[in-house]
């Protein structure tokens, strides 16, 4: 049997700042506000040349020198990313040619915030065919460009950034399952509902989003797709040793952990520092942690998204 296996990760945030005490002098809202709502601090915003393939070239430098691979030893590269630099080409064929590399398969793959899952569940399968055997995959946004900065509602809650791993082929997994979800009929609910026609914006082309109703969808599918992907290996939530849910703020995963019974001690959150970063949210928060220590080889980790569309889904990985 082939499996996969993540060998490697890096991220990469922009270096500009914004508190929350930065908005407050900007917008009517407050750190107060913020923070008890969010968990939110602070975020970090994109310059002006900034773009996801930039900071997903950064990212993906610190994955490759991670696992101690060349990037001409990828063969696979899965971009996740609601942002892209161009309508096309993709934000992934952007990145190979700035990895200095040609030839292997490379595309974006868009389910918002549960991006990241999706392509490695996807990243996983492609090499569980026997197909590649060395995959980079990546979640990258600059969410700032699509906020509108007068709806308070909305543009507190996000930060750009981009996080890398490099997934390759081992006779042991790494990835143990993975389960992933859509339901279309909740469009609607959080959306950037516009378009570029005959030169011209039409639609609106800002995030929207009806804040309670997706809490309450997240916590719910975020608690169900767990307990399937356990399922679907044979383990239970006590074998879980890291939950690093989509980080879109610290009340949905304190309420997924609950859930789940599992102690907040178990969280990674790094939404406090880096805010919502989209598809970037959990592989920044994955590489964070095996960063500074707390996940270790042979750990058990839930990787969950969840986000526009809805999509959903999660994969059990074990380092
Ligand atoms: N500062 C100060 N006041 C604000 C702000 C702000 N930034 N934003 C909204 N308010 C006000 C509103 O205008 C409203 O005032 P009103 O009562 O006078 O009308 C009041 O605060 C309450 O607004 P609500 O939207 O009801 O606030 P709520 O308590 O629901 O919190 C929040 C909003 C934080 C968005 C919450 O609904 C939430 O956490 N939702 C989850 C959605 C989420 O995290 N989305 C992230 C993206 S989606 C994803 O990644 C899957």
């Amino acid at each position: 049997m082939i499996y996969s296996r993540i060998i490697g990760s890096g991220s990469y945030l922009p270096r500009n700042v914004v508190t929350n005490g930065d908005l407050a002098r900007r917008m009517d809202t407050s750190d107060e506000w913020i923070r008890s709502r969010t968990g939110i601090r602070q975020r970090h915003i994109a310059e002006a040349g900034e773009t996801s393939s930039s900071l997903a070239l950064e990212a993906s430098k610190a994955a490759i020198a991670s696992a101690g691979i060349g990037a001409r030893d990828i063969d696979l590269i899965i971009l996740a990313t609601s942002t892209p630099d161009y309508i096309f080409p993709s934000t992934a064929c952007l990145l190979q040619a700035k990895l200095g590399i040609k030839g292997c398969p490379a595309f974006d793959l868009q389910a918002v915030c549960s991006g990241f899952v999706y392509a490695l569940a996807t990243a996983d399968l492609f090499i569980r065919s026997g197909q590649h055997r060395c995959a980079l995959v990546v979640g990258a946004e600059v969410f700032s460009r699509i906020l509108d900065w007068n709806d308070r509602g909305t543009c507190v809650l996000f930060g750009d950034g981009a996080g890398a791993v490099i997934l390759r082929a081992d006779a042991k997994p790494g990835i143990m399952a993975s389960a992933l979800h859509a339901d279309g009929s909740h469009a609607g609910v959080l959306s950037v509902p516009g378009n570029v026609r005959g030169g011209n914006v039409t639609g609106d082309p800002f995030l929207r989003m009806d804040g309670p109703a997706v809490f309450k969808f997240a916590v719910r599918v975020l608690d169900e797709v767990a307990r399937e992907t356990l399922a679907k290996c044979g383990r239970q939530v006590e074998n879980i040793d890291w939950l690093i849910p989509h980080q879109a703020n610290l009340r949905i995963l304190e309420a997924t952990a609950k859930r789940l019974d599992l102690p907040p001690e178990k969280l990674i959150v790094t939404v406090d520092t880096h805010g919502n970063t989209s598809a970037a949210s959990v592989p920044l928060a994955l590489d964070v942690a095996l960063r500074d220590g707390r996940i270790k080889r042979g750990h058990h980790v839930m990787l969950q998204g969840v986000g526009g569309g809805f999509t959903w889904g999660a994969v059990l990985v074990e380092m």
